[in-house]
Formats: structure tokens, C-alpha cells, sequence
């Protein structure tokens, strides 16, 4: 695969910015919002609770509408994990707030204590009533609070208490919160609506609580895991691509890694250029909160490492269960053991097309990869989970030289 290629608005950082809207009664611009089944589903959800929110070409547009509800019911929470991360914005701003737990998710167990042990330490109280969190506050307080968990920092936790915080009477710390580039955006729009927000970025962020918010206008930072794939695409078809609209400060972990493997990249302000001068090696890889090597690039490496020959070791050290990808490769010939949280890659010449079965966001991206460098053909089906996280997927790898196209079911 060759030539350039724009990687769309991060994801994990527009799902909970639109939840951060519902903090406010004044109309919000967000900019860079990719056109994903996600981002759908968090505007359905704002739209079910009282916005106004239209979406057009990349731009949401939220405003008040006359309703406001505090209920974010189970048919929109189940299909997607993120929208959790309305309890904060809810409880802060309404005082009261019925959010749908989660559910069951095929990368892992996926609790939500974190989240809960924040919300209550600032002082509402919480009870689970038939699969809802229910919530009450007469008004939040803020607190110092250490959010640590046994995997370490959590992404949406540190986001709902850092959103719940904003509207809290006084200052909340919050210690071992994540500091991935989504929730430092997230903090960047809540500051524009007038929050007082510190350390965003570090383990310990700090929040004086302010009396309301304002509306105000964002552009989403771009896609560090889409970047990082089209990365890999680069790697493991032995082509030369310059991904565009990136922050390579965001890929620390990932370029480090690629880089230990053979690859060649050049950095500029907002593009990377990837090819490889030598062939591949076998690396090993652990997965660790940011800024270590993201658990989302996990099974993209992964496709990679099962045609590089030598024996490469990849420990999942976030999700430990999150394989779901090995057995589908090993469809495709490849020889991947896996024992506990790590899987003992052993690199082969060549894979073989077969049809196979996403499972979820970031096992499909590697089902793809493995496809491109597969002999025959290779089917993939449920690829509405590839809908979920990367806008327009096959056309820009068509753009890059890729044969990958679309067939009904
Ligand atoms: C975010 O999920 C991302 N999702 C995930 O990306 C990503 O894999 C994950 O962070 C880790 O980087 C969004 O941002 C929408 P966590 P989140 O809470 O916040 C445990 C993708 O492919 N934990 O940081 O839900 C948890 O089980 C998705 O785009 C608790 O124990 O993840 C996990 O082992 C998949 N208790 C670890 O912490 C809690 O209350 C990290 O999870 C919360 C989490």
C-alpha cells in the first residue's frame, strides 16, 4: 500500500465530549466528529435525554431542547459501553441521573466500580435498581480521591468524575487518573465551557468547581489507533504510506515498538511517513495504559507479528482476556498459542484467504490487515463492528492500492 492518507476525529475523545454537553444549557460546536456508528449512537443517546443534536459533514451541532430527562435507558447503553460516561454530566447537572449499566463486553470484564467509587466520593448517593445506576445529589462536593484500579488508570472513569467534578462545590484531585490523549481533549473543551481544570495529562488532576458552564466550540484531535493501524497496513504490506492529520506525540508507544521492529518513520508536525528499509523483526509486546503500548493496537501488531519470522511474545496487560482475534487468524494459518494473557506468536512465511468472523472494534482492523497480505481471498463477516471505530475504512485503503471491497452478507 502506498501514497497519503487522512486519519478522521479520535473516537474515544468525541464520545465523551458530546456527553460533556449535557453539562451545559448553551449551544455546542464540536468539529472533527467522525461519521461512526458510535458517534450515532452518543447523539441518539443526547437526543433520548433532551438535546437538540444534528450531525453534518464531521460538525454536531447541541443545543437545549424544552424536555430534559435524566434517564439513559438500556436499549442505546448496551449496544455501546461509552455512553456510561453521561452519569457524570447527568448527576452534576440535574442532580439526579438513571444510567444503564453496561453489560457484558467480548474483550473482557468490564466494571464500572471505578466510576462509581468517583461519583459517590463526591458525595451522591448511588444505588443499582434493576440494571440502572441511580443517582442523587442536593449538590456535589468535591473531594481528593485516588482512582486507581487493579488494571490502573481508567479512561472513562477519570472522564465521568472529571465531568461531575466541574459543577461540584470546591476542588476534587483525582490521583491515578489516565492520562490519554482523549481525556486531556476532553478537559481542553471543558475548559473552553468555563471549567477550572489542572494536570490534565498527569496522574493527578485537579478540579475547583465553578457555578456553570457555557457553550463553546471544539475540534476533535485526530485518531491515534487509526493512525496506528494504517501504521501497520504500511508495515505489513512492505508499502510506504504518510498518514496525515496526526499527532505523533500521541504514537510514543507505538512508533518505539515499530521502530524496535525494523520500521522506518519519519515524524513532521502533523504526518508520519512509515516503510521499512530492512525486514520485519519479532518483538515483544506489553500492553499498558497510555503512554505505554495501547491495549487497541493490540491485535493489529499482533497480524504483523504472525508473518515476521522468529517467535514474538505479546502480553495483554489491560484486558487479559482481549484474543478473540487468535482464533480467527489461526484460520487464516497462522500460529499464535496462547497462554493466560499472552499469546507466543510464531511468524510464518505466508497466511491464507478464509472467511472469518470480527468480534469486535479492533480484532476486525487486524482481520483486515491479515487479509491484505493473505494468498486468495479473505471474508470477513460482522463488520459492523469495524463501523464502530474507523470512518470510511476500505475507501481510503482502496486509495492506497489495497483490493478490499464490500459484499452483501
Ligand atoms: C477506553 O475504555 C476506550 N474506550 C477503550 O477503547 C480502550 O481499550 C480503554 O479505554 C483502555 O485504553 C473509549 O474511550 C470509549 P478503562 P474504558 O476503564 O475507559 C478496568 C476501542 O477499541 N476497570 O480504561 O472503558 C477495565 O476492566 C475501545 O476503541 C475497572 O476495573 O477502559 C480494564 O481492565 C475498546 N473498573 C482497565 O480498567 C472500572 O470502573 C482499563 O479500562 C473501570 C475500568
Amino acid at each position: 500500500m502506498r501514497g497519503e492518507v487522512s486519519v478522521s476525529g479520535a473516537k474515544n475523545a468525541v464520545l465523551p465530549i458530546l456527553a460533556a454537553t449535557l453539562l451545559t444549557d448553551e449551544p455546542c460546536l464540536i468539529r472533527g466528529v467522525p461519521n461512526l456508528r458510535d458517534s450515532a449512537t452518543m447523539l441518539k443517546i443526547l437526543r433520548a435525554i433532551g438535546k437538540n443534536a444534528e450531525f453534518d459533514k464531521g460538525v454536531a451541532a447541541v443545543s437545549k431542547n424544552k424536555h430534559t430527562s435524566f434517564i439513559a435507558d438500556y436499549k442505546l447503553v448496551s449496544t455501546m459501553r461509552a455512553s456510561f460516561c453521561v452519569l457524570g454530566p447527568l448527576i452534576a447537572k440535574l442532580k439526579k441521573a438513571k444510567v444503564s449499566l453496561p453489560g457484558g463486553c467480548v474483550i473482557g470484564i468490564r466494571p464500572v466500580d471505578l466510576h462509581l467509587k468517583g461519583i459517590k466520593a463526591l458525595g451522591a448517593d448511588i444505588s443499582i435498581e434493576s440494571g440502572y445506576v441511580v443517582a442523587k445529589t442536593k449538590q456535589l462536593k468535591g473531594n481528593h480521591m485516588y482512582l486507581g484500579g487493579i488494571f490502573g488508570s481508567s479512561v472513562l472513569a477519570t472522564d465521568n468524575v472529571m465531568m461531575a467534578a466541574t459543577l461540584a462545590k470546591g476542588k476534587t484531585i483525582i490521583e491515578s487518573a489516565a492520562c490519554e490523549p482523549e481525556v486531556v481533549d476532553l478537559a481542553e473543551f471543558l475548559i473552553k465551557m468555563g471549567a477550572k481544570i489542572k494536570g490534565h495529562g498527569t496522574p493527578v488532576i485537579e478540579i475547583e468547581g465553578v457555578k456553570e458552564l457555557h457553550g463553546a466550540t471544539h475540534t476533535v484531535i485526530p485518531d491515534r489507533i487509526e493512525a496506528g493501524t494504517f501504521m501497520i497496513a504500511a508495515l505489513i504490506t512492505a508499502g510506504d504510506i504518510t498518514i496525515k492529520n496526526v499527532f505523533y506525540q500521541h504514537l510514543g508507544g507505538v512508533i518505539d515498538k515499530l521502530e524496535e521492529a525494523g520500521a522506518y518513520i519519519i515524524k513532521t508536525d502533523h504526518s508520519v511517513r512509515v516503510c521499512r528499509k530492512t525486514r520485519i523483526k519479532p518483538v515483544n509486546v506489553t500492553t499498558l495504559p497510555y503512554p505505554g503500548f495501547p491495549t487497541d493496537m493490540q491485535a493489529q501488531i499482533m497480524s504483523l507479528m504472525s508473518i515476521t519470522r522468529g517467535i514474538s511474545v505479546i502480553t495483554e496487560k489491560i484486558y487479559p482476556d482481549r484474543f478473540m482475534h487468535v482464533a480467527e487468524l489461526n484460520r487464516m494459518g497462522a500460529r499464535i498459542q496462547r497462554e493466560g494473557p499472552h499469546a507466543i506468536v510464531e511468524g510464518i512465511k505466508k497466511l491464507s484467504g478464509a472467511p472469518v468472523m470480527a468480534s469486535d472494534l479492533r480484532a476486525s482492523a487486524s482481520l483486515v490487515l491479515a487479509g491484505l497480505v493473505a494468498s486468495d481471498k479473505t471474508s470477513i463477516h460482522r463488520i459492523y463492528h469495524l463501523e464502530r471505530g474507523y470512518e470510511n475504512l476500505e475507501m481510503k485503503m482502496q486509495k492506497l492500492g489495497a483490493r478490499i471491497w464490500r459484499e452483501k452478507e
